[in-house]
């Protein structure tokens, strides 16, 4: 019987389908898939016109040819570029959108894509969480760390002067689209913190995807081949998979991808934001709950080292200088995810597994943050 393998064939870059309460949809991870955008923003059944926000850097060959693939879908395009950052992750810059949609008339049928970094998928995302109550967002994120991580799960938001991402909204996306090719321009360290989420994915999830960026760590690095794109499309998987079994991040799962954070939040606040990448704080806050499951022994030093090995092959940081072990313990129970009083760590109990545990000892804290810094 002769097969047909072309439906497989066009399938292959779908990394996950993501299910949520506010519906189902696809993930597509391949290079230059973005020529795909209109058909398959087509298969979603959305019909409205699309506005498509951009990160400025996106202009203007990436964003045009955004532009065209969503009018060959048959799609009305009409574009806005914006310089967006984490400076400017604000309500200001959300009503130079809202203003945008309102001067274009965009009604609640019509769609929004988001092109750019995770700070422009929270604040564009938010922008279509609230304008006319809602219209569908489509997530076409170009940073390794939006690809691996904040473009999935549709949580978007801003920041306020009193904090960070305190103001927002759980609005999934109808269909993300990750064109690898798009990371050919992301500077070498951006690329980096990116790494760092997606290694995080292996840690604690996937011991096959671990040994697959240890071993490939140069051909990764270097985005050469097919192997780096099956790497990434696995840990969107993964993050995918996360999401579907706990959207709201109440049950035991979610909270697994906050491994390093909470030792890495404290990095970024102590330091001041800006000095580390989020990344990078997250890869050396892997290093301190590392050693917190080595002093527990729950995992050998073997384990650490190799996990210091991984990361530094991605060109990430393993420890910080100049701070203080009493600051950063201080500010690890301020992040919010500690609010209810204990903090909940996440360690490992070997390669790919991960679990949760409250009654850590302060001492074994503090002595495994000391071991991070210089
Ligand atoms: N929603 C979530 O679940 C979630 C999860 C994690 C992080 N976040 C948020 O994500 C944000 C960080 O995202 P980020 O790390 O992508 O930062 P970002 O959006 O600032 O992008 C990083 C830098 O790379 C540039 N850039 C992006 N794509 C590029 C490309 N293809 N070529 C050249 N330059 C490019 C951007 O202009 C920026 O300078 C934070 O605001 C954080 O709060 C959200
Ligand atoms: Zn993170």
């Amino acid at each position: 019987m002769p097969v047909d393998n072309s439906a497989n064939n066009y399938d292959q870059n779908l990394a996950a389908v993501v299910n949520t309460t506010q519906g189902s949809y696809r993930v597509i991870v391949g290079r230059d898939v973005v020529d795909d955008l209109g058909s398959e923003l087509k298969k979603t059944g959305l019909e409205g016109r699309a506005f498509l926000v951009a990160d400025v850097v996106m202009f203007p060959s990436a964003l045009r040819r955004a532009q065209e693939a969503l009018e060959r879908g048959g799609y009305e395009t009409h574009v806005l570029a914006l310089e967006i950052g984490e400076a400017n992750k604000n309500l200001e810059t959300v009503q130079v959108v809202y203003e945008w949609l309102a001067d274009m008339r965009a009604e609640r049928r019509d769609i929004v894509v988001a092109m750019g970094g995770g700070v422009t998928g929270d604040l564009v995302g938010f922008a279509a969480a609230t304008w006319l109550r809602g219209v569908a967002v489509v997530q076409v994120p170009t940073s390794l760390s939006a690809m691996v991580d904040s473009s999935i799960g549709g949580k978007t938001g801003v920041n306020i002067a009193k904090g960070k991402n305190l103001l927002g909204a759980f609005h999934q996306p109808k269909l993300v689209l990750q064109d690898i090719a798009h990371l050919e321009s992301l500077p070498a360290r951006e690329m980096a913190a990116g790494w760092a989420e997606a290694v995080k994915h292996g840690l604690i999830l996937d011991a096959k995807l671990l040994d697959k960026f240890e071993r490939l760590a140069p051909q990764m690095a270097a985005l050469e081949g097919e192997e780096p794109v099956a790497a990434i499309r696995r840990s969107v998987a993964i993050k995918s998979e996360i999401v579907s079994a706990d959207e709201f991040e109440n049950g035991n799962h979610r909270i697994l991808l906050n491994y390093g954070h909470t030792i890495g939040h404290a990095i970024e606040k102590v330091s001041g934001y800006g000095t580390y990448l989020h990344g990078e704080a997250v890869a050396i806050g892997m290093m301190a709950a590392a050693g917190i499951a080595e002093r527990l022994g729950m995992i050998d030093s073997e384990l650490v080292e190799r996990q210091r090995r991984v990361l530094q092959s991605y060109n990430l940081p393993t420890t910080a200088n100049d701070l203080s072990v009493n600051a950063l313990i201080e500010a690890t129970k301020s992040d919010k995810k500690s609010r209810s009083g204990t903090i909940r760590w996440v360690l490992l109990e070997g390669p790919g597994k991960a679990t949760t545990r409250r009654d850590v000892p302060n001492d074994v804290v503090r002595d495994a943050v000391q071991s991070i810094l210089d």
